[in-house]
């Protein structure tokens, strides 16, 4: 189980939340199901096997030149086709990888990131709160995917424990409607 102790907290911190949220608890079996459904369809498939060591350590970008809103935004955003086009409207290089990339932008198609650590309509996160006020690492949330040279396997969205152990340790609140609003 996920969530010990939670129906001893429901009496003092849900009332706070609403009376949707009841109804999400009610369904949250349901709902993490197809939550996990849907990430472990999503990893296999990403439309450009992407290289991130290249181009943010051989090419030195920063993460910012393809994430663009981690400093004023709750979300980071995943790059548009023409950031890409910046620089692949040309081939850069002789891999069949990029002269698949080229061929999609030389025909205009938009290229659609499955995202890897989307979490549930009813969990708030800012990365502006935590990256630029807070200023936590994005490893520590991300791990080395900076450093990764294929689309990785491995990820999986921060669990609720994973949000609140760290909240403790840095006493942050651990309201529940804080992060579900
Ligand atoms: C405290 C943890 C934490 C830190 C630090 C963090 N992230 Fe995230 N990141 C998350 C969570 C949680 C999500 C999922 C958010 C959602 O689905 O609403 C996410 C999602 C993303 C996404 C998916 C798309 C999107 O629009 O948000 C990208 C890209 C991303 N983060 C990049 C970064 C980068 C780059 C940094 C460092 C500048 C960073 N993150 C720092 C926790 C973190
Ligand atoms: C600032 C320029 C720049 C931007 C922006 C950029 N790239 Fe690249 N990319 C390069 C360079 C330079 C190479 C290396 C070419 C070589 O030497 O093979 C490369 C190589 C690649 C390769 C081939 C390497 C491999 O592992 O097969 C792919 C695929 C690729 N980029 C995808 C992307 C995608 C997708 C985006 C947008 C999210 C992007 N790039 C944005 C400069 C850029
Ligand atoms: C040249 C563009 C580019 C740069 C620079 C870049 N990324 Fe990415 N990033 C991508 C693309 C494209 C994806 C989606 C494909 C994938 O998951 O491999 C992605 C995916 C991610 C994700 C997964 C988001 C999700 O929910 O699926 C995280 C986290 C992330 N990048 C963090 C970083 C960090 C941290 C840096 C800097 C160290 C960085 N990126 C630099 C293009 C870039
Ligand atoms: C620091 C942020 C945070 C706080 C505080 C928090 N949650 Fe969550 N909660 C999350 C995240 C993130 C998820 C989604 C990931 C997961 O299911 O572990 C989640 C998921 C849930 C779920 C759905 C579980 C499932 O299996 O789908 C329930 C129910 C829930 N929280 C109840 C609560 C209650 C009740 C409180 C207050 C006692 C609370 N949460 C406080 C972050 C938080
Ligand atoms: C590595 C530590 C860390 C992790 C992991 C983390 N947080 Fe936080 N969070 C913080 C810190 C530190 C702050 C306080 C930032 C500030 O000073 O405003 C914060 C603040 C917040 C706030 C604003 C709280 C308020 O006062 O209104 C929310 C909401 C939040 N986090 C949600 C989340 C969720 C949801 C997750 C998991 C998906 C998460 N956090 C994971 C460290 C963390």
């Amino acid at each position: 189980m996920k969530l010990p102790g939670l129906p001893l907290l429901i009496k003092g911190d849900l009332f706070a939340v609403g009376s949707g949220f009841f109804a999400l608890i009610a369904l949250s079996g349901v709902v993490s199901f197809f939550a996990n459904a849907k990430y472990s369809e999503v990893r296999a498939s990403q439309p450009i096997a992407f290289d991130h060591r290249l181009h943010v350590e051989d090419e030195g970008l920063e993460c910012s030149a393809c994430h663009m809103y981690y400093e004023r935004e709750s979300f980071s955003g995943l790059p548009r086709t023409n950031t890409c086009a910046l620089c692949h409207f040309e081939p850069q290089g002789e891999s069949a990888e990029e002269e698949k990339l080229v061929q999609l932008i030389q025909d205009g198609a938009a290229l659609e990131w499955a995202s890897l650590f989307r979490q549930p309509p009813h969990v708030f996160f800012s990365h502006r709160r935590h990256v630029v006020v807070a200023g936590i690492e994005c490893t520590t949330c991300h791990g080395d995917i900076g450093l990764s040279e294929e689309p990785p396997a491995a990820t999986h969205p921060l669990t609720m424990d994973e949000c609140i152990t760290c909240h403790e340790e840095q006493a942050v609140t651990q309201n529940c409607a804080s992060c579900h609003r």
